[in-house]
């Protein structure tokens, strides 16, 4: 994975097109981005210099047809290779809202969900409850109590979980699948790397014993099956393969003490296209291997197939989304770098800042402009380390022009924060050329909304 600055952007957004790719996740910009007569970036169908004037600046942009072409994908490549049942779900934290958890219901997709707050928006939704896995480390007893009102399956993390759990259950058998920390080492990120055997997610493989044994003596809750995620950002597809073995050996386990064990989910992680130097493998290609690796560890273990389950976030919606600003101030560091800064940053994407992640940006009302300097795309905010790109090579720009960062779907919006009290984007959804308002940018009025001014600091306004 690329993660730290390897080599300057080549030239402009025209480039970016060329590449034709069926896999959304392998393509940087959105699969029905055109240039229009007017040298303006189009995406389903929509101007998107012209949405900005339309809906405001920032703006996050999602494309229908290239989030519904990612679903199908996954579902395809699971039915394809798997001659078990099986069930794309996908991992809300890399975008959460009404509509996105709607649209990939409506593609056939189960929702992960990692907080409350997650799974009651995905429940506002109408997403089936029997589609819901309720991941997280820790999670409140108010929380375990929602999940098993509602009906979804709840991925144990730890101890305590399973005990509230029997407490609170002994009428209502959840659903109740339990996250392994496998011990596999991935390429990538520290921070989005999780099963390493240092992780804080999950039990250690040494209490798989255990927590069967605590099954088998609890019969208030359902034991459905093995839950890891190795990873996030993966461009390897080994550690998938290795996974599935493990995963299988787990599951004979739990067979041969008389649990009804029989999901097995993967995980997500299936890496994108963040610049021209990534190469993850297609969707397709991805589920494949998945598919039969478990398949020929089942066969080895002699096992019947269990119910495949994976949970892609980024790789649904990453590639699918964009975020459009406008490019305000400039200042220039003599022999050392040109600051071009737009009117969101950090606030509205915390990956650079948090992570190192590098993206690549064109402006988008000048699409065949040649490129003729390498400049450093700032944020707004009162932070030095708000730089969303170190080094981007654009044409000569002018304040009003449009900057689009790409492949910021995932983990842009649902990481966004007020910081500085600047107000969260509005997100649209296109297609066809027309352009549906997703979440509306935030007012003023939103961000004093929980704010409370005691009446002994009241003035006489
Ligand atoms: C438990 C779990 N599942 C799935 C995902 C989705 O991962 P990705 O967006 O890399 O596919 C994550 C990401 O952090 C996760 O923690």
């Amino acid at each position: 994975m690329v993660l730290t600055e390897t080599s300057p952007q080549p030239p402009m957004g025209q480039q970016f097109l060329k590449e034709v790719n069926p896999s959304p996740n392998q393509s940087l910009l959105p699969l029905t981005a055109t240039i229009n007569q007017q040298d303006h970036l189009e995406i389903g169908g929509c101007d998107v210099t012209t949405l900005l004037q339309q809906f405001g600046s920032p703006l996050y942009i999602m494309d229908e047809h290239s989030i519904r072409t990612a679903c199908r994908q996954y579902r395809e490549g699971f039915a394809n290779n798997y001659s078990g049942d099986s069930l794309v779900i996908y991992a809300s934290k890399a975008l959460n809202c009404l509509a996105i958890c709607a649209l990939v219901a409506q593609e056939g997709l189960g929702v992960d969900v990692a907080s409350g707050g997650e799974l009651y928006t995905t429940l506002q939704a109408g997403v089936d409850p029997e589609t819901i896995y309720f991941h997280g480390n820790n999670k409140s007893r108010g929380e375990l109590q929602e999940a098993i009102d509602c009906g979804c399956t709840i991925v144990a993390d730890n101890w305590l979980e399973l005990e509230t759990l029997a407490e609170l259950a002994p009428h209502s058998t959840p659903q109740v699948m339990l996250r392994i920390t496998p011990g596999i080492e991935c390429h990538t990120h520290e921070y989005i790397r999780t099963g390493h055997l240092d992780s804080k997610f999950g039990f250690d493989p040494n209490q798989v014993e255990t927590v069967l044994q605590f099954f088998q003596n609890t019969p208030a809750l359902d034991f459905v099956g093995f839950h890891a995620h190795i990873g996030s950002q993966i461009f390897e597809q080994q550690p998938h393969q290795d996974l599935a073995g493990v995963l299988v050996d787990w599951l004979k386990r739990a067979r041969e003490l008389g649990l009804a064990a029989r999901e097995l989910n993967v995980g997500g992680g299936l890496g994108i296209r963040y610049t021209e130097q990534d190469d993850p493998p297609s969707i397709s290609e991805w589920t494949a291997t998945v598919a039969q690796a478990v398949e020929t560890a089942c066969q080895k273990a002699e096992i019947p197939l269990p119910k495949l389950i994976c949970e892609p976030g980024r790789s649904l919606v990453g590639t699918t989304g964009i975020t459009a600003y406008t490019i305000g101030s400039r200042k220039q560091v003599p022999e050392t770098r040109t600051y071009i800064a737009v009117d969101g940053g950090m606030s509205d994407n915390a990956r650079p800042i948090t992570y190192e992640a590098v993206y690549r940006c064109f402006v988008a009302n000048q699409m065949s402009q040649t490129a003729s300097e390498t400049v450093t795309v700032a944020g707004k905010h009162c932070e030095s380390g708000d730089v969303l790109i170190q080094q981007a090579t654009l044409p000569a720009t002018q304040p009003g022009d449009t900057l689009v960062v790409m492949s910021t779907g995932g983990y842009g919006y649902s990481m966004a924060s007020n910081y500085n009290r600047l107000l969260r984007p509005a997100m649209v959804l296109v297609h066809d050329g027309k352009a549906d308002v997703m979440v509306n940018r935030e007012s003023y009025q939103n961000l004093i909304q929980n704010d409370h001014l005691p009446e002994r600091l009241q003035r006489d306004r």
